[in-house]
């Protein structure tokens, strides 16, 4: 039998790279044989072109297609929704295309985003969750993107699904952070070492979701492609992100408070709320304009939980797959420290 082959798209990605990283680590195989990882990088497959995607499955002939590739500047997509859905959705449909003439498996990654937190997508959630209403959104929540981001995500998702059906996995997952590439917890790093003495910080109060450590999410997909879902599990559409829930703000303030314990910074920063009006208003004076994002996109879970629990009988390599969002954030930070940063 021979070795199984999986293409990365979307190489430089934080994603692609915490795939590359776990699996190196943790060593996942399939029946014994490892993984052949094939990454490619943005300049090596474009997933928009359909010549390209035909080029890169001709050479590597993967057995499955992990979609790390995504256009994610959610401001900038407001001006360039062409770019946005050519990446996010027309990307996606023809790399399923591909998969379905081919056979391959395809993973593909979806966002928080596809959500508004509006009183009524809220309030049907809780309906859903039999009056639960902290749990986060699950799979069959009725998405209601409020940005050309999170309506070309939604797009994308659709399409793989319409293509694939259950042979396909789609993850949506949330606020996703690491070691490599930009991300919110690097970013507070930064401007909380760099923070003149007495400069306040400021930041949203008012945008609930789920903090997610990427490498958490790679280990998962590993999982999973080691155990492959049987084929009628359900959707093939899953929530995956970190336990828990916070605001933009609370997720700084458990950053601060987690790095300074770390020595990963030497002094606090005044950190204070404010909402996002407020915010969008001083962002629009300086120039630029924000996106609007949704108030609550925490998600739940529970189903992927289930399943791979069922599913995957292998040594996990991840004590913080199902962990609260702190946990998972300690552990970014530890592998941050580590690097001696
Ligand atoms: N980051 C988050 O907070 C978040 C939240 C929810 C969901 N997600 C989803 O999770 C997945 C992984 O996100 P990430 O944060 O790891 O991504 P990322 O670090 O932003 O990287 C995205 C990558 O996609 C590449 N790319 C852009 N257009 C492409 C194209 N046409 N063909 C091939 N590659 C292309 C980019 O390359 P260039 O830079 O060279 O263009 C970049 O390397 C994405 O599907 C994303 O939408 C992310």
């Amino acid at each position: 039998m021979s070795t199984p082959s999986v293409l990365l798209t979307g190489a430089d990605s934080q994603l692609s790279r915490a795939l590359t990283r776990t699996l190196a680590k943790a060593g996942y195989s399939f029946g014994g044989r490892a993984f052949q990882v094939h990454a490619l990088t943005h300049a090596q497959l474009d997933i928009g072109d359909k010549q390209s995607i035909a080029a890169a499955f001709a050479d590597v002939k993967p057995n499955w297609v992990i979609n790390c590739a995504a256009y994610n500047a959610v401001d900038r997509a407001e001006m360039a929704a062409d770019e946005a859905y050519r990446v996010n959705s027309l990307g996606p449909e023809l790399l399923a295309t591909e998969c379905a003439l081919t056979g391959a498996r395809l993973v593909h990654i979806s966002s928080d985003y596809v959500f508004s937190g509006e009183p009524a997508e809220v309030a049907a959630q809780a309906l859903n969750q039999c009056g639960i209403i902290n749990s986060g959104f699950i799979e069959n929540a009725t998405p209601a993107p409020l940005s050309v981001y999170g309506q070309s995500k939604l797009a994308g998702e659709q399409a793989v699904l319409r293509i694939l059906g259950e042979r396909a996995i789609v993850i949506r997952t949330a606020w996703l952070y690491g070691v490599d590439g930009h991300n919110f917890v690097k970013t507070m790093l930064r401007l909380m070492a760099s923070a003149p003495d007495g400069q306040l910080l400021t930041v949203i109060n008012d945008q609930i979701g789920s903090p997610t450590w990427v490498d958490a999410l790679a280990h998962l997909i590993w999982q999973l492609i080691a155990s492959p879902l049987k084929v009628s599990v359900g959707s093939g559409l899953f929530h995956y992100a970190g336990q828990g829930q916070c605001s933009w703000y609370e997720f700084a303030l458990e950053i601060q408070r987690q790095a300074l314990a770390l020595k990963l910074l030497d002094k606090a920063v005044p950190i204070s709320a404010i909402d996002s009006l407020s915010y969008a208003a001083k962002a629009l004076a300086k120039g630029n304009k924000l996106a609007p994002r949704p108030s609550y996109s925490a998600l739940n879970s529970d189903k992927l939980r289930k399943i791979l629990t069922h599913q995957y009988t292998g040594f996990s390599h991840c004590p913080e797959l199902w962990s609260d969002w702190r946990l998972q954030l300690k552990a970014m930070l530890e592998d941050y420290a580590a690097q001696g940063h």
